[in-house]
C-alpha cells in the first residue's frame, strides 16, 4: 500500500464522528439554558482544533510509515526508520526496521548458500546439465557451457548435442524410465569419448519431471584399453611367427628331412636365427616393462654422453662396415655431464645409430653430433638466475644421429615411437627388428626429463635428436659424494 492510498476523506469522517458527541452534549446543555451559547461555541472550537491537530499528526505519521514500508520493500540494503511524532507510529517503524534486518540477514545467508552451490557445481570438472520435460536445458555448469557454448541454457538439448543415443536415453528417463548410462563420441574439436549418465531429477523450481545429465571424458581410458589390447595382439603375433617357423622346421627335421644332412644344417641355421629373434623380442619386452616401471624415478648417477657415444659407435663399427657405412662423431670435447643412467643412455644411442645404419643408404655416412644448447632467449629457462659457478639447470646437451637414407614420410613421424610401429614391417622384420627400439628410447628419454625430436625428408635422410638437461652443480656434487 502506498501513502497515496491513505485518503484524507477518511480522516475527515473520523473527525466528524469524534466531534458529533461533543456537539450533541453542548446542544443538550445550551437548549435548556444551562450553558451560555458563546461558551459552548468556544468549547466546540477548542475540541475541534484538538481533534484536527491529532488527526493531522496521525495522517502525517501514516504517510511517513507507508512511504517507509515502500522504501524497505524496494531497497536492496538497510533503510533507516523515519522520524515520526506519535508513539504508536514509532513502535510500528521499529517493528518494520527489525523485520527488515532479520529479512536481510536471511536473504544474505540464502544468497551465500546459493552462490556456494553454484560455485561447487561450476568447479566440477565434468559437464552437468539439468533438462526439463520439454527437453530444454534449464541449467548448465561452466564445464558444460564451455563445451557446448554459453547460449545452451534455455535451448533444446538437441541443438547442442545431436547424439541420437543420448537423446533417446534422455527421452526414456523423462518418460519415467530408470537412470541410464550411454557412451558417445564427440567428433569436434578433437575426437573424445564421453560417458553420459542420465538420472531422473525433481526440482521445485522446474515444472514436471526433469533429468540430470552428466558427461565424463573416458577417452584416455578407452585409448589405454585399446593400447593394451593392441599390445597383447602385437606381442603374440610377433612371437607366433618365429614360433610357427620353429615348429615347422622341427616337424620337417623329424620327418622328410630326417636323413638329409644338407637340409638339416640349413634348417638349424634358420631355427637359430628365429630363436634369437624370439629371445630379442622377449628381452626387449622385459626391458620396456622395467623402464616403464621406473619412468617416474629420475636417475641419480652422472653420465658423460661423449664417452657413451664413442663406446656405442665402436661396438657398431662392424655392422656399419657390413653396409659400407661410415660412422662419424662430431662435436667439442669436455662437455658437461648429464644426470642419467649410463646403461640406459647407451641403449638409446645403440638403437638410434643401429637404425641409422639399417635404414640409411649403403656407402653413405652416419653422423653423430654432440652440442651444448643454451636455452632460447626469452624462454622461462633463460630467465633463471645463473648463480656463480653453477650450471643453468635447463641448459641442454643435444646428441643427434643423422643418416642419408630414404627418410620417413611425415604421416609416420607421430607414430614412430609406438610399440611395434614400423614404416615397412616386412623390411624391419627381415633386418631382425622387433619394432620396440624407439618405444624403449622414448621411455628412457622421458625418465631423463629429456626430449626426442625427429626431422626427416623423404629421399634425403633423417635426424633423430636427443635433448637432455645438463646436470646442476648440486647433482654433480651429490653424485660425486655418493661415488666416494
Ligand atoms: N633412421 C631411420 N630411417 C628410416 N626409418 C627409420 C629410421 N629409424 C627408425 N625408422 C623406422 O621406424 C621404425 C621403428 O623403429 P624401431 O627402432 O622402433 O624398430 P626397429 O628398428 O624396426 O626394431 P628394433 O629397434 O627393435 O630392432 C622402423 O621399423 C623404421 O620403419
Ligand atoms: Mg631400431
Amino acid at each position: 500500500m502506498s501513502w497515496r492510498d491513505i485518503r484524507p476523506v477518511r480522516f475527515i469522517m473520523i473527525g466528524v464522528l469524534l466531534l458529533a458527541p461533543t456537539a450533541v452534549l453542548l446542544l443538550s446543555l445550551v437548549l435548556p439554558g444551562l450553558l451560555d451559547p458563546g461558551f459552548a461555541l468556544a468549547g466546540f472550537a477548542l475540541v475541534t482544533a484538538a481533534v484536527v491537530v491529532v488527526l493531522r499528526m496521525i495522517m502525517a505519521d501514516s504517510r511517513t510509515l507507508a512511504d517507509y514500508a515502500d522504501r524497505v520493500a524496494d531497497a536492496g540494503g538497510l533503510v533507516p526508520p523515519p522520524e515520526v511524532r506519535s508513539t504508536s507510529a514509532e513502535v510500528i517503524a521499529g517493528a518494520i526496521a527489525r523485520a527488515q534486518q532479520r529479512w536481510l540477514i536471511r536473504e544474505q545467508a540464502a544468497g551465500a548458500d546459493a552462490a556456494a552451490s553454484i560455485a561447487v557445481i561450476d568447479a566440477l570438472h565434468d559437464p552437468l546439465m539439468l533438462i526439463d520435460s520439454g527437453r530444454r536445458v534449464v541449467r548448465a555448469n561452466s564445464a558444460a557451457r564451455s563445451l557446448f557454448g554459453e547460449r545452451m541454457v534455455g535451448r533444446e538439448l538437441a541443438v547442442s548435442l545431436r547424439n541420437p543415443t543420448l537423446l533417446d536415453a534422455v527421452a526414456g528417463v523423462l518418460a519415467g524410465g530408470a537412470s541410464r548410462s550411454v557412451e558417445m563420441v564427440l567428433p569436434v574439436p578433437v575426437e573424445r569419448t564421453l560417458q553420459a549418465r542420465v538420472k531422473p531429477f525433481r526440482l521445485d523450481t522446474v515444472e514436471g519431471p526433469a533429468v540430470l545429465l552428466t558427461l565424463h571424458d573416458i577417452t584416455l581410458l578407452k585409448r589405454s584399453e585399446q593400447m593394451r589390447a593392441d599390445f597383447v595382439a602385437n606381442a603374440s603375433h610377433e612371437l607366433r611367427t618365429p614360433l610357427a617357423a620353429l615348429i615347422g622346421f622341427i616337424e620337417t627335421l623329424r620327418g622328410p628331412a630326417r636323413d638329409d644332412a644338407e637340409a638339416r644344417d640349413r634348417f638349424l641355421g634358420i631355427m637359430f636365427e628365429q630363436s634369437n629373434r624370439m629371445s630379442r623380442l622377449v628381452n626387449d619386452l622385459l626391458s620396456l616393462s622395467r623402464i616403464e616401471m621406473d619412468e617416474h624415478t629420475p636417475p641419480t648417477g652422472l653420465a658423460d654422453l661423449g664417452t657413451i657415444v664413442r663406446t656405442v659407435v665402436t661396438g657398431l663399427e662392424l655392422r656399419a662396415a657390413a653396409r659400407k657405412v661410415k660412422l662419424k662423431i662430431d662435436g667439442p670435447g669436455g662437455l658437461p655431464p648429464v644426470q642419467g643412467d649410463e646403461d640406459q643412455l647407451a641403449q638409446v644411442f645403440q638403437n638410434l645409430i643401429d637404425n641409422a645404419i639399417k635404414y640409411g643408404k649403403e656407402q653413405t655416412e652416419v653422423t653423430v653430433s654432440l652440442a651444448l644448447c643454451e636455452p632460447a632467449p626469452g624462454s622461462a629457462a633463460a630467465a633463471l638466475p645463473l648463480l656463480p659457478g653453477r650450471h643453468r639447470a635447463e641448459r641442454m646437451l643435444r646428441v643427434s644421429v643423422t643418416d642419408r637414407g630414404e627418410g620417413i614420410a611425415r604421416t609416420h613421424l607421430p607414430r614412430l615411437t609406438e610399440r611395434f610401429y614400423r614404416v615397412d614391417p616386412a623390411r624391419s622384420r627381415a633386418l631382425g627388428g622387433t619394432g620396440l627400439g624407439l618405444a624403449i628410447v622414448k621411455h628412457i628419454i622421458n625418465r631423463h626429463r629429456g626430449r626426442l625430436t625427429i626431422d626427416s625428408e623423404v629421399g634425403k635422410g633423417s635426424t633423430f635428436a636427443v635433448h637432455l638437461p645438463v646436470a646442476t652443480e648440486e647433482v654433480v656434487a651429490a653424485a660425486r659424494a655418493a661415488a666416494q
